[in-house]
């Protein structure tokens, strides 16, 4: 297929972002205008050097600018203008609905308010279902990198908004702190009403994704590229059809693996497995959906059935009430049943 037509079958198909760090969204464009209106002094002097710096050998390289580029994030303006940057965008690129993330511990840890950074991202998600017709979930994340202890501070700080959160995540730096360390924050967060996803088996190995799943009782995990390692593993995702949200162009960019063409999304789906793609850190990886979806189409070989497949599962896995998820997923199979007439 030309490439070309390739695209344009991508933008039109209805999609759903489940994967998505509002933090890695934030394009050097922005992150200038607001550092300059907050009178913060970036370590690099042009949006050109600071894109040079985006070359990674691995998480931690990434983590470690993203957390300084974040650093300019103070007012609620500031989130407001970062979430609603994100929407604009991928309203454009026929995103119906919206899951993101925010790591409010990489805020509040440098001084920011808790309800500053909430309230700045809930009035964009608001703004976009109201004009833009995208629907949404704010997932809050725990930074694994800390203790649990501080993550227990943040379940208490978000209390109060319990209202906007539909669950909680743990991210950042994986290998070394395991999901087990978790294990009674996330039973908490459970109590509380909170639905629960963590990053499992992105760089940790695949031991991560089993204490994912039987220690903190996710009900998604997010990459977990390592599963095919483990053959009574892929067994239990495909019978539980638990979702597996991976990032093909992060993957690439930090080097999870070496190749587009390595990657394991298309085994997954032979296997039955609820695969399904997004975008991770679009700002920093070279794309939004519609790029992630090219890249791995391309790479891959992939035919319309896959597409559908993908777009199909990511609703599949979303949260939305049955009823939407239906809705959605006949728009998605009249969208491609429209291609071949
Ligand atoms: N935080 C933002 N992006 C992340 C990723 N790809 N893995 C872990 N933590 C993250
Ligand atoms: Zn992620």
């Amino acid at each position: 297929m030309e490439s070309s037509d390739l695209k344009k079958i991508i933008q039109g198909i209805p999609k759903a972002e489940l994967h998505l760090h509002i933090e890695g969204s934030f394009e050097p464009e922005l992150m200038f205008e607001i550092a300059k209106r907050n009178k913060i002094t970036l370590d690099f002097d042009s949006i050109e050097s600071l894109k040079k710096g985006y070359m990674f050998n691995n998480l931690q390289e990434f983590l470690d600018i993203y957390y300084i580029a974040a650093k300019v994030l103070i007012h609620e303006q500031d989130f407001f203008d970062l979430t609603w940057a994100y929407l604009c965008k991928v309203y454009s690129q026929n995103v119906l609905h919206v899951e993101v993330f925010f790591d409010p511990q990489t805020h509040t840890d440098r001084g920011v308010e808790f309800a500053v950074v909430i309230n700045g991202i809930y009035k964009a998600l608001e703004k976009a279902k109201q004009e833009l017709n995208i629907s949404y979930k704010l997932i809050m994340s725990y930074l694994r990198h800390l203790s649990e202890e501080e993550a227990f501070k943040t379940l208490e700080s978000s209390l109060p908004f319990k209202h906007w959160i539909d669950g909680v995540g743990l991210d950042s730096s994986e290998i070394g702190n395991p999901p087990s360390k978790f294990v009674n924050v996330f039973k908490a967060s459970a109590n509380h009403g909170y639905k629960l996803v963590a990053h499992a088996g992105e760089e940790g190995p695949v031991a991560y994704i089993w204490e994912a799943l039987d220690l903190l009782n996710v009900v998604r995990i997010d990459h977990g590229n390592r599963c095919l390692d483990d053959g009574v593993l892929l067994q239990r995702l495909r019978d539980e059809q638990m979702p597996l949200t991976l990032c093909p162009l992060s993957n690439v960019a930090l080097k999870v693996i070496l190749n587009m063409k390595d990657h394991p999304i298309e085994k997954m789906l032979d296997e039955g497995i609820l695969a399904t793609i997004h975008s991770d850190d679009p700002a920093y990886f070279g794309g939004y959906m519609n790029e992630n979806y090219y890249e791995i189409a391309k790479a891959l070989n992939l035919n319309i059935d896959q597409l559908m497949l993908l777009a199909i599962n990511a609703f599949e896995a979303s949260w939305l009430s049955s009823e939407a998820k239906a809705k959605h997923i006949s728009q998605v199979k009249t969208y491609f049943k429209s291609l071949n007439s």
